[in-house]
């Protein structure tokens, strides 16, 4: 059974990305998959301080609960990241994960130097977000932070869920048809993954 690892970014116990997760990750553990989960706001973690101690082996020198993310990123075989929109991108806390990871893209771009584009996908990525307003332009600016993200972890966006106008802490829960869905989709990711 190969792992997947889901990211909790909101710094709301309850929010509405948190319980869209929880339906994700509940139905890929009723395929009988193996998930590991990491709630962003409860771990230490620094702000990258672009001191790039990363150069040499790509990993990151700074000693705080990101090493152990680094490894569970490194060894998941799918991954769950969910985030509010935050001024057009994800949150503080899921910014921060990303941007500890510009280890990654040292040791991809620098290291092994892999050219842009030519390394193949090893993992799969559903992406969930929520934003309160209903433009058209809401998660552009995120799906676009999210695809290099993606691509420092040699993963593809399997699939996104994108839900507008939900606002304060459990507004998703009015609309059951949207946790159905994280539901389904966490079940079908589960299976994608396991193929
Ligand atoms: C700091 C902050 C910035 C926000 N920026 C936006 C935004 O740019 N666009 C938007 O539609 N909603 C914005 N929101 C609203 C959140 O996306 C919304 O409340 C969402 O439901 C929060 O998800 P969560 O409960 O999973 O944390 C913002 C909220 C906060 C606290």
């Amino acid at each position: 059974m190969k792992q997947i690892l889901a990211i909790y970014g909101s710094p709301r116990r309850k929010g509405n990305t948190t319980l869209l997760l929880d339906q994700a990750v509940q139905g890929a553990l009723d395929t009988g998959a193996q998930v590991e989960k990491i709630v962003l706001r409860d771990l230490k973690m620094s702000p990258c301080l672009e001191i790039y101690g990363c150069k040499e082996k790509g990993r990151c020198v700074i000693q705080d609960d990101f090493q152990k993310v680094y490894d569970q990123l490194l060894s998941c075989h799918g991954l769950m990241l969910a985030s509010p929109i935050f001024f057009y991108t994800v949150s503080a806390h899921t910014k921060i994960l990303m941007d500890r990871c510009q280890s990654l893209w040292a040791k991809k771009y620098w290291i092994d130097k892999i050219p842009y584009g030519q390394s193949k996908p090893k993992r799969k990525g559903l992406f969930i977000s929520v934003g309160a307003t209903r433009g058209n332009r809401l998660f552009e600016g995120t799906l676009l932070t999210l695809e290099y993200f993606f691509d420092v972890l040699d993963a593809e966006l399997w699939k996104a869920l994108l839900y507008r106008e939900l606002d304060f802490e459990g507004d998703v829960l009015k609309h059951p048809e949207y946790l159905q869905e994280a539901y389904e989709t966490g079940k079908e990711f589960a299976i994608a993954v396991n193929a």
